[in-house]
């Protein structure tokens, strides 16, 4: 039972996957209606504001097995919605469609949900069983639960560091690390992202575009630091056209790009907090992924505002420079990729 239980939930996390880049600040989430043994339906939330999981596998049960519903057992990566969002609550669904049995991976910890989407079910006497996988679960729906417990985005800092422990040459020269496959997949990482944010030297120094274009799907907003507005106009983020928000002390200025907003900040001791809180609460972006450099990323670690930290270990050498910013946790994963090895942290204090 328990073996079955599992794998059906992770049928789930492979269908919520699906949505990511699509559906933040929303979690990803995936369902499947299974009767007697048979998957007779599944869905995954697709995009923000868009139907729910689970109402996507209701709608994706073929008209010879609709009868089966009150047969038939709800698995969800996600606790099911108890309140009216932008559609309505999914456990008022699972009792118009007569569903008898719901499982579940974990809890959804937004607070005008967190186990009422349990209580409300069990009280119309669904069965309800809770925690399959849920630390994978849980994992999955970080970004959201991130953004509801701590009321900032979830943060992922990303760098590259030479084998021999170096971020950058000191000669303020872009230096690359690491190959072009890597390149790649920090676009799809782009991609799942809301935001892309980088420092002034980092700006200045490499002049990146900071959008996806290896790989599918959308380019994130960019978010630049510049408290004295010194940047010059030509650079790639503030003239070519796509979204920037520039975080600065200064008055915005007049005129000039109106794809470059302008955010105004005290570059104080509480920079990172506010500038994080409103980048969830008026923004309402669920991912922020830092690209840099080594100020803005050990100001992060400093305040310890991070989630999640992937960090690529390149073949490269340099013969001194700015030295890596240190993670005080243990690598989680290590994995090979191409020549480069890719380090991921989580942050769990
Ligand atoms: N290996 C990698 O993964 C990677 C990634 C990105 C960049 N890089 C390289 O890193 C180098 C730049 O790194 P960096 O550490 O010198 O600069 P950075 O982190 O990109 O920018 C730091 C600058 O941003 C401004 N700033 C404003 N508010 C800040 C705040 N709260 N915290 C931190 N900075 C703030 C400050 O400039 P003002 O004082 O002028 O305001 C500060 O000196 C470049 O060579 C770039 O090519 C490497």
């Amino acid at each position: 039972m328990e073996k079955e239980q599992k794998s059906f939930i992770k049928r789930c996390f492979d269908l919520a996957k699906l949505g990511a880049g699509s559906v933040s600040p929303n979690p990803m989430v995936g369902a499947v209606l299974v009767h007697d043994g048979r998957i007779i339906g599944e869905g995954f939330h697709q995009r923000y504001g868009g139907a729910h999981a689970e109402v996507n596998a209701v709608a994706s049960v073929l008209p010879i097995d609709r009868a089966l519903l009150p047969y038939s057992t709800l698995y969800v990566s996600l606790e099911p919605c108890c309140i009216f969002g932008k559609t309505p609550p999914c456990t008022n669904l699972i009792l118009q469609e007569k569903i008898p049995k719901v499982v579940i991976s974990c809890l959804d910890l937004s607070p005008e949900v967190r186990g009422r989407g349990v209580d409300i079910l069990r009280a119309q006497g669904v069965e309800v069983v809770s925690g399959i996988l849920e630390a994978e679960g849980q994992a999955l729906a970080a970004t959201r639960n991130i953004a509801v417990t701590q009321e900032r985005p979830y943060i992922v800092l990303k760098m590259a560091v030479t084998s021999n422990g170096f971020f950058a040459p000191l000669d303020g020269k872009q230096f690359w690390i690491t190959q072009a496959i890597s390149k790649r997949l920090v676009h799809r990482w782009r991609m799942e992202a809301d935001a892309i944010l980088v420092g002034t030297a980092t700006a200045l120094i490499d002049d990146p575009q900071l959008d996806n274009r290896h790989y599918f799907g959308k380019s994130p907003l960019r978010i630049v630091l510049d408290r004295d507005l010194k940047l010059p106009p030509h650079l790639k983020v503030l003239s070519d056209g796509h979204p920037t928000l520039v975080v600065t002390e200064q008055f915005s200025p007049e005129g000039g790009n109106s794809a470059v907003q302008y955010l105004q900040l005290n570059f104080d001791s509480s920079f990172w907090p506010i500038l994080m809180a409103k980048l969830w609460k008026e923004y309402k972006l669920g991912v922020v992924l830092v690209e840099g450099g080594a100020k803005v990323l050990e100001g992060l670690i400093a305040q310890n505002l991070w989630d999640e930290a992937r960090v690529f270990i390149g073949k490269t050498n340099l013969p001194g420079g700015i030295p890596a910013p240190t993670l005080p946790s243990p690598v989680q994963q290590s994995i090979r990729f191409g020549v480069d090895r890719l380090n991921v942290y989580k942050n769990d204090k």
